[in-house]
């Protein structure tokens, strides 16, 4: 795909597969024997669970979650809406709630406070990214991948108004004002 200007290499793909292997080496010492339930959260997250998951050599079950946090722009409107919901009973799983990126906090500890009320064995979350300098509630990332600046980042499942999306390295975005999220 040939990239635009405006587009600037954050995280190459070597590095990705890095912090994505480190992860699941964290993860399948923990799970080995609990057939976790690994839920994305769509649509951010549909790229890095599934190489996640292929990297898990352990039994697991893979559950999606799709939520609605922004309004126009890049700031996160602070009212998180469930679009779709868990097929599969999480009552006494062991879950693992799958993010892309961590930016306010406020997605993750709404789908966090949501999942844990239907009484979960235990609940974690690991997160590719995380921008630390963003966060508006605080949030423990028990596997979290790396640490971003406060840069609006695509590529690799994340999007501006939908596009790039498929950029299999991450890249930061100069016009961040023109990234409509829903
Ligand atoms: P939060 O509620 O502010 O933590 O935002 C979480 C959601 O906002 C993520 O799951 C992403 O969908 C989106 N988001 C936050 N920062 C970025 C970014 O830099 N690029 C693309 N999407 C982002
Ligand atoms: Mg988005």
């Amino acid at each position: 795909m040939e990239k635009e200007t405006g587009l600037n290499l954050l995280i190459s793909r070597e590095e990705i597969d890095n912090i994505v292997m480190s992860l699941a080496v964290r993860i399948e010492k923990d799970y080995h024997d609990k057939n976790p339930l690994v839920i994305c959260i769509l649509k951010g997250s549909f790229v890095f669970t599934s190489d996640l998951v292929r990297h898990l050599g352990i039994n697991l079950e893979v559950e999606f979650i799709r939520t609605s946090s922004y309004g126009l722009g890049t700031q996160s409107c602070g009212q998180v809406k469930l679009v779709s919901d868990t097929v599969t009973d999480i009552r006494d799983r062991h879950v693992i709630i799958i993010e892309d990126i961590i930016d306010t906090g406020i997605t993750t500890s709404f789908v966090f406070d949501y999942l844990k009320g239907r009484n979960p064995a235990s609940l974690r979350i690991c997160s590719l990214l995380s921008k630390p300098s963003r966060r508006k509630v605080n949030i423990t990332i028990d596997y979290p991948g790396l640490d971003i600046p406060d840069k609006f980042v695509v590529g690799y499942g994340l999007d501006c108004a939908e596009k790039y999306r498929n950029l299999p390295e991450i890249y930061f975005i100069e016009e961040e004002e023109t990234c409509q999220q829903d």
